[in-house]
């Protein structure tokens, strides 16, 4: 069994200091790795990343994030991720992680993702050129990640990311925002890619369960939709 704690949406800022690493102690007895699906901080402020970088030192097992739209604000992208790296968190962008796991292998795909919209009301390469450039570069992520979940070669893979790849754990946002929570070309790909089990955030007034046109799960884990600290999921 692959047991998997999982939450996203942590927002940090300055002040956060030991509001999710009180809970990471012990940790290691309820599951086997931490996914994290973006939003980790507030505005993506180094200050804000370090505290947070400071809080997951205390993680006894495998952390493994993407980030979210808040930790692009500030554009010190780089800087971000290397604080986080440095006290040990593996940061997927349009990247891969192979993890073992009681003799299995846990493939993990991350990727942010992008906005764009659902079917019958998305977002086409048509008109203004930025208008295409949005809906282009939301594809090109999700045929990307298509690519990335493919290549793995695992007995399970897991896909983290931060924008939705579907309406159904939308539920309870406005229906105006949904083409800016996420787009379906990610459920292709999560679909296409025939991956085990799918998590995102960023949608903090969706529910948490769902699942892609081709049947797979998909949970929403942005802290507050589940709530909790992280929730536990597990593959067997
Ligand atoms: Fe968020
Ligand atoms: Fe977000």
């Amino acid at each position: 069994m692959i047991r998997i704690a999982a939450t996203g949406d942590i927002h940090y800022d300055k002040n956060s200091l030991n509001r999710l690493g009180q809970h990471l102690i012990g940790i290691d007895e309820k599951a086997d790795f931490l996914l994290l699906a973006g939003d980790l901080t507030q505005t993506g402020h180094p200050e804000e990343m370090r505290t947070l970088a400071e809080d997951l030192k205390k993680c006894p097992i495998p952390i493994i994030a993407v980030l979210g739209n808040h930790d692009y604000h500030f554009n010190e992208v780089k800087l971000a991720i290397n604080i986080l790296s440095d006290s040990g968190v593996i940061i997927l962008e349009g990247t891969s992680i192979t993890i073992n796991v009681n003799q299995k292998k846990v493939g993990i795909a991350g990727l942010k993702g992008f906005g764009g919209g659902f079917v019958g009301a998305c977002g086409s390469e048509f008109g203004e050129e930025e208008m295409k450039a949005f809906i282009r570069h939301s594809k090109q992520e999700a045929r990307h990640l298509e690519k990335v979940i493919k290549e793995l070669n695992t007995d399970y893979k897991v896909v983290l990311l931060h924008y939705s790849p579907i309406e159904g754990t939308l539920t309870g946002e406005k229906k105006e925002i949904y083409p800016f929570l996420g787009n379906y070309f990610l459920a292709e790909a999560v679909d296409y890619g025939k991956a085990s089990i799918c998590f995102h955030g960023h949608a903090h007034s969706g529910i948490e369960r769902g699942e892609t046109p081709g049947g797979i799960a998909v949970r929403n884990v942005a802290q507050p939709v589940i709530r909790h600290a992280f929730n536990i999921y597990t593959l067997d």
